[in-house]
Formats: structure tokens, C-alpha cells, sequence
């Protein structure tokens, strides 16, 4: 058994000690399912696991895409652990549906999944489903805990499995334009870059609406199965809580928050846009519940700082009670890169500006690119079908799609690191060489 293989087993044997002994992760296989040979003329059959918000939209868009390239894909399955959800889907989709997700792994004919439960299923369905031969659309955040990292990257290694984090973000062209900038030498040796996500609306609190009628108590299509919603959770013998159900992100167990829900979406990116993803060397989250002082744990105001051992650092800010953004920049010694002037950092504009630092520029600089500010176009993609079209290409030809899990897992790492400093009231390591944060600097 190779060292991956063993510290996968390590992470089925304590997602079983979490409460899902007898299910079909702890009874993970290290011989792996192989799934179906695809044709460039096959149409990919997909699954949704999770057909909540936002796993009814992407299978939507999955379905849509055949619009953009006729016959790509068909949605075969749909699964849900309120049954008014796969009721819906399976109207939609006109296809099967199922409150276990097993049921779906099992089915030789599904060759992907989509992932979109809440965060603290996330790691452990694709997991599962890579064993069983599927490949998987995983929505982020990428996972819950820096362990579900570790096992991610281990389980895409050994099985070949093609997982998509599904940050559609990084699929916007201004991040490979930045990429290129910096490689170029546009901005000079890193400094530091900020970003934010600000809003204030009711959506933004996740004080999102309750189906008062449903619970797990209920029959038909108000049923919830809260056993197994809860099952994957640090705390899952608490009773069932309408609250938790329908507005997870407020609470620990199943989200982190804005760090997770939110920054993912600025840390995946910018990971692309360096070009070289890291791993953070140093974390504090800071904030609090300023304003919206109900039921939730996580604050609504949150900072993150991640300083990286190459010498630079990023700057994040965000608030669900203030709608100002700060203008996302990358800071270089002889160029600043503007992503966008007027708002969030991973927002779209079209064009990006390098805005050259003069009394640094060499000679060889201003030659190359002038002293004055250069606007680099960016195209208006549809950045879910992109990422979508980019997932499907890859289940076809086995290459590593657009949000590898190796990238997303840097980004992973610093968001996570993050609720955990928070949580703690402490600045947090990396211990990168044994995947381990830790309270203290790590010596090189
Ligand atoms: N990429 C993006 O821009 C984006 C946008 C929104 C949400 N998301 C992500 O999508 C995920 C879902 O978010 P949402 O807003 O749709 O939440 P949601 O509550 O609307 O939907 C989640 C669904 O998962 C179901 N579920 C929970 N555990 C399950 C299990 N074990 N098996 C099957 N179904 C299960 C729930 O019943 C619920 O219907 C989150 O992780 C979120 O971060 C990503």
C-alpha cells in the first residue's frame, strides 16, 4: 500500500468514526473503478448530488450547454435529501431520482457527478464517487477540512479521476491575461494583493427562505432525510433544526462562513493568476458578528491575511453589512495590476490595467512596455460554460481541467487556515511538508 493510499484509509477511518460507519465510504476500496471509455461522439451522462440552488442551476447549465455543443452531455440522475428537490429535478430532467446518494454511484451508466450539498459533504461524496469510477464537477469550496485536502489530492492521484472545482470564476479571462502580465514581468517581483466581497441584502445575511411545512418528521415531498444531512458532520446527533437545513452557511458544521462560501472565489483565481500555485506560510482570520446578532456562528464581517513564503501576501476583506468594495489590485515593486475599478476583485471588466511604479522601472521596462498605464482587454466569457465546456473536454481527453484539485487545494488551505485562526483567536502555519497547520513558524 503506497503512503497515499494509507492516509486515504486514515481519512475513511475517521469520516467512519464521524457517524458513517456501514455506509459505502467506510467500505472504500483501494482497487479502483475504472468508468467508461468516452468517444469524441458520446454524450456524457451526468448526475446531481445536491439539487438545492445551486446544483439545480449547474445541472441546468450542464444541460444547456448541449446548446453550445450539441449532444455533450444528458442529466441521467438527480439526487436530493429533501424530497421536494428531487421531485423538482426529476421533473425538470426527466430522469431518476433518489434521497441516497449512493443509489447514483452505483449506476454503471452515470460516468460524472455533480457535487453541490453543502460544504461539509463535499469531500466525502466526491471521494466515494471517485472510488466508483465517476468523475466529478465538485462545487466549491473545495471541502471542509485541511485532512478532506489532503485525500482529495491523494484519491485524484491514485484513481485518474478527472475533478473540476467548480470556481467558474477561474474560468474568466481576466486571470489568464493577469497570468500572463506577471509572467511577462509587467509587475516585478510580487508584493502583496487585495480583494474584497462586500454586500449588504437579504441574501447576503444567508438568512435564505425556510419551507416551514417540512422537516423529517413530515411525508412525501415535505421530507427531509436530517440523519444523513447531518452524518457527515463534526456534530451530527443534533435534532433537527430548520434553521441549519435551509441556511447552513451560518453555522461551523457544514460551512465557514464567508471564508469559504466567498473567498474561495478570489483565492482559486488568484492562485491561476500567479501562475505557480502556493501554499500559504502564515494566517489570520479576524472579524466578527458586528450587525446580525441571531442564531449564526460565523461573523459577518471577515478578514483574512495569507502571507506566502515567496515574500508576498494577500489582503482580504469582507462584509455581509456594507455593500463598499475595495478595488481588487495585485501589487508588484514595478507595476500594480488593476483587476477592477469599481468592485469585487473577482468581478468582471473589460480590460485589466497594469499601472507601471516609475521611479523603479528600469531602462529595459520602459522600452519594453512605456511608463504610462496599459489596458489589457478581457473577453466576456460565459464563465460557467467554459468551465462546464472545459470539464466535459477533459472527461474525453484525461487532461487536468481549468481548477485541478492541486490548485484549488492552495486556495483551500488559506481559506480554511483562516476560519480556523478565527475560530482559535490564533495566527496559524503551514506545516507543508507533513499537510498540517500548526501554532508555530515551521523552520525550513
Ligand atoms: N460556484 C458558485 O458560484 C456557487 C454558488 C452558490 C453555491 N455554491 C456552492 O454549492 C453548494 C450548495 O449551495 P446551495 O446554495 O445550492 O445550497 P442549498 O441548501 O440550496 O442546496 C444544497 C442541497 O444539498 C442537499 N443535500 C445535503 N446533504 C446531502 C446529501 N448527503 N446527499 C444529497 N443531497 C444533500 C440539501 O438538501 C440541499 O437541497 C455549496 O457548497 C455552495 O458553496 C457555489
Amino acid at each position: 500500500m503506497s503512503a497515499n493510499q494509507s492516509n486515504r484509509r486514515e481519512f475513511v477511518a475517521s469520516a467512519a468514526a464521524l457517524g458513517l460507519a456501514g455506509s459505502a465510504m467506510g467500505k472504500s476500496s483501494s482497487k479502483s473503478a475504472q468508468g467508461r471509455v468516452i468517444g469524441a461522439n458520446d454524450r456524457i451522462n451526468v448526475a446531481v448530488i445536491g439539487t438545492g440552488g445551486r446544483g439545480f442551476y449547474v445541472a441546468d447549465k450542464f444541460d444547456k450547454y448541449n446548446g453550445v455543443k450539441a449532444n455533450s452531455c444528458q442529466i441521467v440522475g438527480v439526487c436530493d435529501v429533501y424530497q421536494r428537490r428531487v421531485s423538482r429535478g426529476k421533473e425538470r430532467f426527466k430522469c431518476d431520482g433518489t434521497l441516497n446518494y449512493r443509489e447514483i454511484l452505483d449506476r454503471s451508466d452515470v460516468d460524472a457527478v455533480i457535487v453541490a450539498t453543502p460544504d461539509h459533504w463535499h469531500a466525502k461524496i466526491a471521494l466515494e464517487a471517485m472510488d466508483k469510477g465517476k468523475d466529478v464537477y465538485l462545487e466549491k469550496p473545495m471541502c471542509h477540512t485541511i485532512a478532506e485536502v489532503k485525500s482529495l489530492i491523494d484519491t485524484v492521484r491514485e484513481t485518474k479521476r478527472i475533478v473540476q472545482v467548480g470556481s467558474q470564476t477561474t474560468s474568466g479571462d481576466q486571470w489568464w491575461k493577469a497570468r500572463k502580465a506577471i509572467a511577462d514581468g509587467m509587475l516585478g517581483d510580487m508584493i502583496m494583493s487585495q480583494g474584497s466581497y462586500h454586500r449588504n441584502s437579504v441574501d447576503g445575511e444567508w438568512n435564505w427562505k425556510i419551507d416551514p411545512e417540512a422537516g423529517p418528521t413530515k411525508s412525501g415531498d415535505d421530507y427531509i432525510d436530517w440523519k444523513t444531512f447531518t452524518a457527515a458532520a463534526a456534530n451530527s446527533k443534533i435534532p433537527y433544526d430548520a434553521d441549519r437545513f435551509f441556511r447552513y452557511r451560518k453555522y461551523w458544521d457544514y460551512s465557514g462562513g464567508v471564508a469559504t462560501d466567498l473567498y474561495f472565489h478570489v483565492m482559486a483565481p488568484m492562485n491561476v493568476c500567479w501562475g505557480d500555485a502556493q501554499y500559504p506560510e502564515r494566517v489570520i482570520g479576524s472579524g466578527g458578528i458586528y450587525k446580525f446578532k441571531d442564531e449564526r456562528e460565523v461573523p459577518d464581517t471577515f478578514h483574512l491575511v495569507a502571507e506566502y513564503k515567496k515574500g508576498f501576501s494577500v489582503v482580504l476583506s469582507s462584509s455581509m453589512a456594507n455593500s463598499e468594495h475595495i478595488p481588487g489590485l495585485i501589487r508588484g515593486y514595478e507595476g500594480s495590476l488593476i483587476m477592477v475599478e469599481h468592485g469585487r476583485f473577482e468581478g468582471f471588466a473589460p480590460h485589466i490595467t497594469v499601472k507601471p511604479e516609475k521611479r523603479v522601472i528600469s531602462a529595459d521596462y520602459k522600452a519594453k512596455w512605456g511608463e504610462e498605464p496599459i489596458k489589457i482587454e478581457v473577453e466576456n466569457k460565459d464563465t460557467m460554460f467554459t468551465h462546464i465546456g472545459n470539464f466535459l473536454d477533459c472527461i474525453r481527453s484525461r487532461q487536468k481541467p481549468t481548477l485541478d484539485v492541486e490548485t484549488a487545494a492552495r486556495a483551500q488551505v488559506a481559506i480554511t487556515m483562516a476560519v480556523q485562526s478565527y475560530r482559535q483567536g490564533k495566527v496559524l502555519y503551514f506545516d507543508e511538508r507533513n499537510f498540517k497547520v500548526v501554532d508555530k513558524p515551521v523552520r525550513a
